[in-house]
């Protein structure tokens, strides 16, 4: 890769590590192979990239890890189809391409210095996670930080370990959900992730919320967040869309006026909250 990338010109890039996570979803290291770190590719928490397989075909993955740690580029991916499956026959030190990065990430200017609420619902969690990093790297920039993760039961945790860990950090207050738990074996909250809001110490006046998730996820949160108080213009969100290019060219991933690869992924709730297909 170039000092300055053309964001338009895939470049080749290798598998340093898979780590599995749960079924169906692999979480990917990438290096260059140059052996430089990701510094110059100037990628911001919440962007994503366009993977590309020799003959498999393309597709956009959120970017995982974030601009603090750029030893290597992390994609936690879901096995959906042709060019997913195919990167889950790759291993480590194979080649692929990505090129990027793109999108409007997280607004990590604003959200400087206020308290943060993250709430995330299933793979969600890996857009969310380059920003949940990025903040606790840079924890001193940042006021009061919760995070809120539901998923559907116990054996679909993303990233665990990593959750697991804040149990000994107390610069993080978080809450964790699963919808059901048939085995009797969850010791947090069991319900939609809504339910941690009766949960947590929350102060609207003063703290953003960032949310990613699917949209039957953002329909009941926007609702609890409006109704405590929260400002629309302190409520972001993150849209996933069927995209082709990436760029703004094909149209594929237009919501009303606006094209969820170049103007999102990321919007303030203000912009987008008189569209109606938008969640
Ligand atoms: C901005 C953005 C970020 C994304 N980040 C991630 C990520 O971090 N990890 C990850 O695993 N996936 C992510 N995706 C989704 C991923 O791009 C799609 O699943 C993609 O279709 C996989 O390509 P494929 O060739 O493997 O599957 P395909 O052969 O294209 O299709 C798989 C199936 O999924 C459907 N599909 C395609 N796109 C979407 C979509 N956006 N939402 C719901 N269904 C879809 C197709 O209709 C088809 O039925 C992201 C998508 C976007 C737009
Ligand atoms: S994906 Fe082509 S315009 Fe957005």
């Amino acid at each position: 890769m170039d000092s300055h990338p053309n964001i338009y010109q895939p470049f080749p890039v290798f598998i340093a590590r898979t780590l599995p996570q749960i079924s169906e979803h692999r979480l990917f290291q990438l290096k260059l192979e140059d052996g430089g770190t990701w510094e110059r590719f100037g990628h911001q928490p919440g962007q994503f990239i366009e993977v590309s397989i020799f003959g498999k075909g393309e597709a956009p993955i959120s970017i995982s890890s974030p601009p603090t740690r750029p030893d290597v580029l992390e994609i936690c991916v879901r096995r959906a189809g042709r060019l997913t499956g195919s990167l889950f026959e790759l291993g480590k030190g194979s080649r692929l391409h990505v090129r990027g990065p793109y999108g409007r990430g997280f607004p990590v200017d604003k959200l400087k210095g206020r308290k943060l609420l993250l709430v995330a619902g299933g793979l969600g969690l890996a857009p969310l996670r380059s920003l949940l990093l990025y903040v606790l790297d840079r924890r001193e920039e940042f006021k009061d930080l919760i995070l809120m993760y539901g998923t559907n039961n116990p054996d679909n945790v993303l990233f665990k370990y990593e959750l697991l860990s804040f149990f000994d950090r107390n610069d993080i207050t978080y809450f964790y959900s699963v919808d059901r738990d048939q085995e009797g074996i969850w010791k947090q909250y069991v319900g939609v992730v809504t339910g941690l809001f009766d949960q947590a110490q929350l102060s609207p006046d003063d703290t953003c919320a960032v949310l990613c998730g699917p949209p039957v996820m953002y329909r009941f949160v926007l609702e609890k967040l409006l109704k405590l108080g929260f400002a629309k213009e302190n409520i972001y969100m993150s849209l996933e869309r069927m995209m082709k290019c990436g760029v703004g060219k094909c149209g594929h991933c237009a919501i009303g006026e606006k094209y969820c690869c170049m103007d999102g992924p990321v919007f303030n709730y203000t912009e987008i909250e008189h569209i109606k297909e938008a969640i």
